[in-house]
This record gives structure tokens, sequence and C-alpha cells, in this order.
């Protein structure tokens, strides 16, 4: 498997850009357990041009993520460009561009998958992106399309590669259904055979199971995004630690990038997708909540998960 000059073991399997959770912390952890590329949260390249100061924490990479995989979104290829310029970009092997965020407040800009309904922009953003990237391979991830009655996914990835797109992520699912309903393979399969640069196939894996399904339907590489919440060792064929052992790394890396506030506070959202399903830690969740130490997060999930994970 390789995006442009860029060579990956097989199977690859992508941790999926997710704004919110995929803080350089948790994108380490992913990639202790064998994610084979890590993506940014999605970063605007108007906020990069204009040095807002959010998209530097955006732009940290973990020491385990080489190669690296910034994602951007906007709507003019000038800013890509502009962005691309900016020395806070050179560190990252490859350029991802986002065309499948689905929120109003970013489609309403022109940006995200609003771009599926206009792919001459779309086409001149890769074409700019190809053009300030210094040789490094840039990519797309996009949906099947804006909405069932409005499905070009095939045509949009086929345009992409010519622009000089390395490779594409199809996530399975319109703009319109959001994150409902199940991811069409069938549909990421068309795409998978319409283009000759690899299609890494996106939507609804949680499992190695689903990564054989995703191959077999054609796809170079799966990429997963819900599935690894709660779960970055989804990553690892086989290896199962305890989950404790899981979170507390976790938690000592998001230490090591975050004051200690922020760190405890990130670290509240993802112990509620650790630890949802798990029997008898009610009292838990409810209690890191309010826990703003680390030590004493540390202790209140020793006492609370030592016995049975
Ligand atoms: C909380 C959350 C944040 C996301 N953020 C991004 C993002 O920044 N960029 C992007 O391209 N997709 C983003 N996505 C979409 C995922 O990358 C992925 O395409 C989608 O969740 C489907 O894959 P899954 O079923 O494996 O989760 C996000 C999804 C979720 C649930």
């Amino acid at each position: 498997m390789k995006i442009g000059n860029i060579s990956f073991a097989e199977p690859f399997v992508s941790l999926a850009p997710l704004a919110g959770y995929g803080d350089v912390a948790f994108r380490r952890i992913c990639r202790d357990y064998g994610a084979s590329l890590t993506v940014t949260e999605m970063v605007s390249v108007k906020g990069l041009v204009y040095g807002n100061e959010k998209t530097e924490c955006l732009l940290r990479l973990a020491p385990n993520e080489t190669p690296s995989c910034v994602q951007l979104f906007g709507s003019e290829p000038e800013y890509f460009r502009k962005a691309l310029a900016l020395p806070e970009l050179n560190k990252f092997d490859i350029i991802d561009v986002n065309m499948g965020c689905p929120v109003p407040k970013v489609t309403k800009c022109g940006e995200g998958s609003a771009l599926m309904r206009e792919s001459e922009r779309a086409a001149e953003i890769v074409a700019a992106c190809v053009e300030s990237a210094d040789g490094r391979p840039v990519t797309v991830k996009h949906r099947l399309g804006y909405s069932a009655n409005y499905i070009n996914a095939v045509r949009f990835a086929e345009k992409m590669q010519e622009a000089g797109a390395a490779a594409i992520t199809v996530h399975g699912r319109t703009t319109e259904q959001g994150y409902s309903g199940v991811a069409d393979w069938e549909k990421i399969s068309e795409v998978a055979r319409a283009v000759t640069v690899p299609v890494i196939g996106n939507g609804d894996v949680a499992d190695f199971k689903g990564v054989e399904f995703a191959l077999k339907a054609g796809c170079s590489g799966v990429a997963i995004g819900r599935g690894a919440l709660g779960k970055p060792h989804v990553f690892a064929e086989e290896k199962r630690e305890p989950l404790l052992n899981i979170i507390l790394k976790h938690l000592s890396y998001s230490l090591e990038y975050f004051p200690e506030a922020v760190a405890v506070r990130t670290m509240r959202k993802h112990l509620c997708k650790y630890l949802a399903g798990v029997r008898g830690t009610k009292e838990l969740r409810m209690q890191v909540n309010s826990i703003s130490s680390a030590e004493t997060l540390v202790r209140a999930l020793k006492e609370g998960l030592g016995e049975q994970c």
C-alpha cells in the first residue's frame, strides 16, 4: 500500500480524523496499538493563515506519528496555498483535504462536504495543494455525495485523482445522513474500482472482521473512526491489555501534552467512551466528571477498575 511515495505495511488500517477526540495523546496511543496512519483533527486553512492560536495546538505531533498527516479544511484554493507556505506545516508528510464534514457551520461556508457539490472548485483546491506541497502526497476524504438524490462519489473521486490526489478516503454516507444509517460499502466499492489511486474505505468498521470485509470490497485500506473511541487497541489484531493500563497510558500521554487541568478534562470524554458498557462503572463514570487532579483520577480509576479490568 502506497500513498504517493510513502509505503505502508499491510493491512493499512488508519485512525480517521476525529475533531474533538483525535488529539495528539489519543493519536499516539492509537499508533502504539498499530494504527498505520493517524490524521490530525481538521484544521482551518484560514485559521492557519490568520495565526489563530487554537490551530497551533491541533498541529502537535506525537513521536510515533511517522509518517504524519494533517487534515486541512477550507473553500478557497488561495488559502490552501498560503497555509501550505507556512513553516508550521513543513513537518507533515501527507496533506489531507476535508471534503466530508457535514456540519452546517462548515458547509454553509462552502467547506467540508459542500465541496462535493462544487467539484470544479474542489479540484482547484487539490491542484493548489499539489503545487504547494513540495512533492508530498495530497489526499482527499469525501462522502458518497450530498444526499440520496445526489450521489456523485465515483465521478468526484475520478476528478480528485485527475487533479492530483494520491489517495482517497471515502466515508460511505451522504452529507444529509450525517452519521446515521449504515455506511454503504457497495458504493465505496464502486469508487475503489473506478480510480487507480488507493481508496481507503470508511464507515462503521469496528474490528478486524470489518477490516477484512473492507479489503474484500476492493479497498486498499480502511479508516476507523468511532470504533477507536475508548478502544485504541482496535488497531491491534490480537494484543489485549487490561483496560486500566490502556487508560493510564493514555492519561500519561495527555499529561505530556497538556496542562494538568486540560489533560484531565480532555480525558473525561475519552473515559466516557472507555467505560461505556463496562459493568459496574456507573459510579466511577459520574465520579470522573468532577475530578480535576491527575492523582485523584488515577486513584479513582484504580479503585473503580482495578479488580475487574
Ligand atoms: C466526533 C467526530 C469527529 C469527526 N471529525 C472529523 C474531522 O475532523 N475530519 C473528517 O474528515 N471527518 C471527521 N469525522 C468523520 C470520521 O472521520 C468518519 O468519517 C466517520 O465517523 C465514519 O467512520 P466511523 O464509522 O468509523 O466512525 C468525525 C466523526 C466524528 C464522530
